[in-house]
């Protein structure tokens, strides 16, 4: 149920929410995923709920100080504009007793989840203590819902639950493009991470009027097809992928590359000559952006997930800077997602008159958008 079903006052609410962001030295990339879940929190405090607040941050094996949730704290009280107290761990009497000198409506944040191995294992232990912290279970934490963790299935099971404002968007709008597979959709992909890409472009290839890469994904497809793709490793598995995806699938015709220290500019015919290796293409060029721009206007629908290049790398983020201005121009109704692609966009809207959606999800996006159920929504009912 939406969390405005939830009409009663004063309760311990146990919030889950997905603010695994990303930092650099002591500053946040990007802020969006707790700017997204504000309007649930404020909608709790207003209700004079105890706000038990839960989130993973990165991935650790065990607990180190560079992952613990302390760090989001001067973040936190700057974007909800409240007090955060801190409990530096997640289960047990000291977080009990931290709930019970809790004032009505503030906001108790609870150590890493992930520091506690069993959350990544679904343990229905480590959720049954979870449990004794609070009445109400809220999940706002569309983001990891993909994943079958102790907080994002093994609690909310056993516990009344609810969820969020933003993550009701969430999926009212990437249901809208999985429905809407009649009209013309264009999905751009780049990134790194191929796997998670392999089942969309399964899923699409059929569906969308056309698939646009950029980033290693492209690299990939140019390697099946003959080309030389310079200095480039990738897992045999998704070669063999790739050369069964190949319709609708568009690639780039022009690059930048490294070479020797260099950056160089590579058109497709370069890519034929075999002789020289020792490049690595890094993004993507002008023509491929012009050329990309001509399809992407015959589309009603646009979906965009993984950057066209190394953007971490100035010189190589052109080509992601130039299709996320391409995007915002063609002003049609466009999803975007992923970690990194949202990075790109420097002003988000939350805003509803924005055309442009943009997805608290990367993982959860692409799994939401072939159709799978995923656990974590799935157990709310949804
Ligand atoms: C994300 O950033 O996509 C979510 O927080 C999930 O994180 P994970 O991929 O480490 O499970």
């Amino acid at each position: 149920m939406v969390i405005e079903r939830l009409k009663e006052k004063k309760k311990r609410v146990f919030l889950r929410v997905d603010f695994n962001v990303k930092f650099k030295g002591d500053k946040i990339l990007d802020d969006f995923r707790i700017k997204t879940a504000k309007r649930t929190i404020d909608y709790l405090s207003k209700y004079n709920h105890k706000i038990i607040l839960a989130t993973h941050l990165g991935n650790p094996k065990r607990r180190i100080s560079k992952l613990s949730t302390k760090k989001l704290i001067p973040f936190l009280e700057k974007i909800l504009k409240k007090r955060i107290n801190f409990v530096d761990d997640c289960i047990g009497e000291k977080v009990k007793e931290k709930i019970k000198r809790l004032n009505f409506g503030g906001i108790l944040l609870l150590e890493n989840l992930r520091f506690y191995k069993e959350e990544k294992k679904n343990s229905e232990d480590f959720a049954k203590k979870l449990k004794e912290l609070a009445d109400y279970y809220v999940s706002e934490a569309f983001s990891v819902c993909h994943r079958k963790h102790s907080s994002v299935y093994a609690l909310p099971k056993i516990m009344k639950n609810y969820y969020g404002f933003r993550l009701k968007d969430e999926i009212k709008v990437l249901s809208k493009v999985l429905n809407s597979c009649k009209k013309p959709i264009i999905l751009v992909l780049g990134g790194a991470k191929i796997s998670t890409k392999v089942p969309l472009i399964e899923f699409w290839k059929k569906r969308s009027s056309a698939i646009l890469l950029g980033g290693v994904l492209a690299i990939v497809f140019l390697k099946v097809k003959g080309f030389n793709v310079g200095r480039f490793l990738v897992d045999k598995e998704f070669l063999l992928s790739a050369r069964k995806l190949q319709s609708k699938i568009i690639l780039p015709i022009d690059f930048y590359a490294i070479s020797k220290n260099k950056k160089i500019y590579l058109t497709l015919s370069d890519l034929l000559k075999q002789n020289n290796s020792s490049f690595k293409i890094l993004d993507i060029g002008e023509k491929t952006l012009d050329f990309y721009q001509k399809i992407l206007k015959v589309g009603e629908i646009i979906v965009w997930n993984g950057p066209m290049g190394l953007i971490e790398d100035k010189r190589f983020s052109f080509g992601s800077i130039e299709m996320a201005k391409i995007i915002k121009k063609l002003n049609k109704f466009s999803v975007v997602g992923g970690g990194e692609t949202l990075s790109i966009f420097s002003s988000k809207s939350i805003e509803k008159n924005s055309k442009i959606f943009y997805s608290t999800g990367g993982g959860a996006m692409l799994e939401f958008l072939t159709s799978k159920k995923l656990p974590g929504l799935k157990v709310l009912g949804l």
